[in-house]
């Protein structure tokens, strides 16, 4: 599937952690950490659009003129084709500005991994990457973003189970360490 390191395991082997560059995952879908004019940036998404080719800025072009001429809304997913990428499709969303969103933020960003996930259910896909959607230039504090991000996962793996693997593609050993110390998936009770 990928030549990541997997770091760890969760939800019996259907969620890894990793590290690695999102655009090189060979899963069916890869998350786009995308802003909302969904025209391309720096970090995750400035790597995809590299990596995946002007097919993918072409797709985003024609959903912002049909779809979206006011951009996509944060929270919201859409999905592209992966141009030239070892992944079939790019599924592109708009994570939470910390800070930004009158302490939204935490639902927000559950619904971008929650409606990507949709999207991958959707479309029948059985394997797909996320990166650390916010961290970033969006500052999403990593801690925070971390339980948030492993409750919302924990919820949908324990109640579907069309998905075969998640991956979760931390691009350093230090951004996946504050994750894993910080998951949620080994301490909730149901
Ligand atoms: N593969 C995996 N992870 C990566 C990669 C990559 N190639 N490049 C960066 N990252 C990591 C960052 O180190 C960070 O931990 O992904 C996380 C998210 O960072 P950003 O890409 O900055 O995403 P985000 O914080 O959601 O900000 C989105 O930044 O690039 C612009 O157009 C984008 O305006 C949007 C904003």
């Amino acid at each position: 599937m990928n030549n990541s390191q997997i770091l760890k395991s969760f939800m019996q082997d259907r969620l890894n952690v990793l590290v690695g560059d999102i655009s090189k995952q060979d899963t069916d879908a890869i998350v786009n950490a995308a802003n909302s004019t969904l025209l391309g940036g720096g970090g995750v998404d400035g790597a995809i659009h590299y990596a995946g080719g002007p097919q993918i800025l072409a797709e985003c072009e024609e959903l912002r003129r049909t779809r979206f001429p006011k951009g996509l809304p944060t929270g919201e997913a859409v999905i592209t084709s992966g141009g030239k990428l070892k992944a079939r499709y790019v599924i592109h969303t708009v994570g939470p500005i910390w800070g930004r969103h009158n302490k939204n933020e935490a639902k927000l960003l559950a619904n971008c991994y929650e409606n990507s996930l949709k999207l991958a259910i959707q479309y029948k896909l059985k394997t797909i990457a996320f990166p650390s959607i916010s961290t970033g230039a969006y500052s999403y504090p990593q801690e925070e973003a971390a339980q948030v991000v492993s409750t919302t996962l924990r919820n949908f793996l324990i109640s579907n189970f069309e998905l075969e693997k998640i991956l979760l593609v931390f691009y350093t050993k230090a951004d996946a360490t504050i994750f894993l110390r910080n998951q949620k998936f080994e301490t909730i009770t149901n």
